[in-house]
């Protein structure tokens, strides 16, 4: 029976291992991590992480081939494939911080991979990492040179939260880097068999190290990079009277173009565009390559711009004051169908509300509180280094009110901020909500989910990422 580890039990390596065990029967599949509360909710009925299918996967292999311990150096000894999931963060600290990909977390478990092994080992690369990580990591595993053989292969992760398995089930590709040399090639061979076992076989893509390594990386640049396209158009529309759901339609049928990922909104979030784009900016640089740098850039930039426009389009309708308003923000995730909240946008506009003095009053179905008071407290990249958790200030916890009620949210309100787009948010009793709030009531739609005709009927002022103005915002210009 091949045995494999994966090291990391988070959003990647929970669902990924989950598949495989899932997929493979006849392969034993023990996921670890150093934190204990993670590996005792995988060992739970409550999962650690909220993901649609995830637990009827895990429920049908759990104890069988599925397994989760935190008893990291003896189930990597056991291994035959040892993959290494964990988080490979931004630093925030010393050279390169603010860009370049922290990797402390990936070289303490290749030197504990190196220290305990007794037995030859194909390594996989499930992080997202730099590119030329692997040649480090091979130096690390063999610096001691126990005469075990190690193959280090590159195998990012495509899967996007909220889709993880129905992508884990169906991906559009695997793509599987190794060197090539014999060795190499026959490593690159054991792990296309286990995807093998699900994934057709001209969906494998396998190339060498660095190509694997640097695809990622590019494919979450060029991710993001159609966002802040549109997002650019949506301000362009705001100005001109277009509508930018029109505009992405007309260009989406171009089959060149394609419609997926044209969706404008207050910005993208979650754990890897950003840090990616950054990672992908501070190799350029490291190379020289300035102009290739600064074009990346731009599509961090234009994000940012996005969160600040949407805030100061709040501010600017409300008689340019927030101040002591009690203003509800409906989501709090970085998108539909996860807890996360890496990242997410919201928390750069409830910081912006709270730096104008508005008093927020947060809803999100899958966010629990104490979640979103670490994130509000947290410094920019902080996020994914868990020692550095801070407190609240007091004058910001008294601005903020958790509830778990979208009713209770904008009751007494002046305005609501959508910024996820649960489906449940389209089919809220706006009329309801209408008479509960202060007047005149505002709608901030920044993920374009609700009928805004329908609000304005009501009585609300609306205002939709990228679509023509109501007369009362045209009168009421944001500047970003
Ligand atoms: P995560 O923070 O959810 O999980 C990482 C886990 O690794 C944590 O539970 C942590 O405790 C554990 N860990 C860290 N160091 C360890 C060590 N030395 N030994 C044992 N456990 C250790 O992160 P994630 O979202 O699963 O992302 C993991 C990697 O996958 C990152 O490089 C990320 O960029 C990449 N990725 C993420 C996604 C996504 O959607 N989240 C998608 C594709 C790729
Ligand atoms: C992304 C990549 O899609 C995935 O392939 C990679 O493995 C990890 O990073 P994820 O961050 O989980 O996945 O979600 P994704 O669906 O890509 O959304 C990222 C952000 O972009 C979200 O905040 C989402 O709301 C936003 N988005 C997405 C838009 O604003 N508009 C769109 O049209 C699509």
């Amino acid at each position: 029976m091949v045995k494999i580890c994966c090291i990391g039990a988070g959003y990647v390596g929970g669902p990924t291992m989950a598949v495989i065990a899932l997929k493979c029967p006849k392969v034993q599949v023990v996921v670890v991590d150093i934190s204990t509360p993670r590996i005792t909710a995988w060992n739970s009925d409550q999962l650690p992480i909220y993901e649609p299918g995830l637990d009827d996967v895990v429920k049908q292999c759990k104890g069988k081939n599925l397994f989760f311990s935190t008893d990291v150096e003896k189930h990597v000894a056991e291994a035959d494939i040892v993959f290494v999931s964990v988080n490979t963060p931004t630093k925030t600290q010393g050279l390169g911080a603010g860009k370049a990909a922290d990797l402390t977390y990936w070289e303490s478990a290749a030197r504990m991979i190196a220290d305990v092994s007794k037995s030859d080992k194909i390594v996989v690369e499930k992080s997202t990492v730099p590119v030329k990580t692997a040649e480090a990591i091979e130096r690390i595993l063999t610096h001691n040179n126990k005469g075990i053989n190690f193959q280090i292969l590159s195998n990012p992760e495509f899967l996007a939260e909220g889709t993880a398995i129905k992508d884990l089930f169906n991906p559009d590709r695997v793509l599987i880097g190794g060197r090539e040399t014999s060795g190499g090639q026959k490593a690159i061979a054991a792990l296309r068999d286990v995807y093998a076992q699900w994934v057709p076989i001209d969906k494998i893509i396998c190339t060498n190290l660095w190509s694997a390594e640097l695809s990622k990386l590019a494919a979450n640049a060029f991710l993001a990079q159609r966002i802040s396209s549109v997002n650019a158009m949506s301000a362009l529309c705001e100005a001109t009277g277009a509508d930018v759901t029109q505009v992405s339609q007309a260009i989406g049928k171009d089959t060149r173009i394609g419609p997926k990922f044209l969706n404008a909104s207050v910005g993208f979030g979650g754990s890897c565009f950003q840090k990616d784009i950054l990672n992908l900016v501070y190799i350029c640089e490291c190379h020289g390559l300035a102009e290739v740098a600064n074009y990346w850039k731009q599509v961090i930039k234009i994000n940012d711009y996005q969160k600040t426009r949407f805030v100061n389009r709040i501010v600017s309708s409300m008689f340019n004051t927030v101040s002591g308003k009690k203003v509800a923000i409906l989501g709090f995730a970085f998108k539909k169908d996860t807890g996360d909240t890496r990242e997410t946008p919201a928390i750069d506009v409830c910081k912006g509300l709270i730096g104008d003095k508005a008093k927020i009053s947060i809803y999100d179905p899958q966010v629990q509180e104490e979640q979103i008071t670490r994130d509000l407290a947290l410094k920019k990249f902080d996020w994914d280094h868990p020692v550095h958790l801070q407190p609240m200030s007091p004058t910001s916890v008294k601005q903020v009110a958790c509830v778990w009620d979208a009713y209770e949210a904008t009751k007494g309100a002046h305005g609501i901020c959508i910024l996820t787009e649960w489906d449940e948010f389209k089919l809220l009793d706006y009329k309801r909500i209408f008479d509960g709030m202060e007047k005149p009531a505002f709608v901030f739609d920044g993920r374009n989910v609700v009928d805004a005709e329908k609000l304005r009927k009501i009585g609300f002022i609306v205002y939709a990422i990228g679509k023509p103005l109501d007369a009362w915002l045209k009168d009421m210009p944001a500047v970003a």
